[in-house]
C-alpha cells in the first residue's frame, strides 16, 4: 500500500498540532511535556499528550494517547507523526512499536521531531524501528 504524500501545508499543520497540544500534558512528576500528532491518509490529525499517574508505571505517553484517539475515531493508518518536547527527543521504544502497528507493512511514515524552539528534525518510523515485529507476522 502506498502512502499519500504529505503536503507542505499538512506538515506544518501536524507540527503546529504537536506543539500546541503539548501545553495540555499532565506531568506533575516528570515535568517533561510531550505533544504528539498523527496524520492519517484522509488528512485528519489526531493529537495526544502524556498523562502521568501517581502510580508512575501507569503513565501513558503522548504518542500512545494520540493513537487511542485515532483508533477511537475510526482511523487505522498513520502517514506522518509529529512529536514535540523541550529537547527534541525521539519517541520511546514502546511508542515506536505501537505507532508502527498502524503503518502498512510495505510503507513508512514521516516522523517530525520538534524541540521547544520549534526546530524540526525529520526521520521516518522505519528508521527508528527497523526489522520490527508487526501485524504481518501474525496474519
Ligand atoms: N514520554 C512520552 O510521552 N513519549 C515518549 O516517547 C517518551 C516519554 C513521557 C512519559 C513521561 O510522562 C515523561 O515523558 C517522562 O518519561
Amino acid at each position: 500500500m502506498t502512502q499519500p504524500p504529505v503536503s507542505p501545508e499538512q506538515r506544518q499543520q501536524l507540527i503546529a498540532a504537536a506543539r500546541a497540544v503539548r501545553d495540555k500534558a499532565y506531568v506533575p512528576y516528570s515535568r517533561f511535556r510531550v505533544g504528539a500528532a498523527l496524520l492519517t491518509p484522509d488528512g485528519r490529525i489526531f493529537s495526544g499528550v502524556n498523562v502521568e499517574n501517581a502510580s508512575y508505571g501507569l503513565t501513558v505517553c503522548a504518542e500512545r494517547n494520540a493513537v487511542g484517539r485515532m483508533v477511537t475515531d475510526g482511523a487505522q493508518c498513520i502517514v506522518a507523526v509529529a512529536v514535540c518536547t523541550d529537547n527534541g527527543v525521539t519517541p520511546c521504544g514502546a511508542c515506536r512499536q505501537v505507532l508502527m502497528e498502524f503503518v502498512p507493512p510495505d510503507a513508512d511514515a514521516a516522523v517530525y521531531i520538534i524541540d521547544g524552539q520549534g526546530n524540526v528534525r525529520e526521520t521516518t518510523l522505519f528508521t527508528l524501528i527497523p526489522d520490527h515485529f508487526g501485524p504481518q507476522h501474525l496474519m
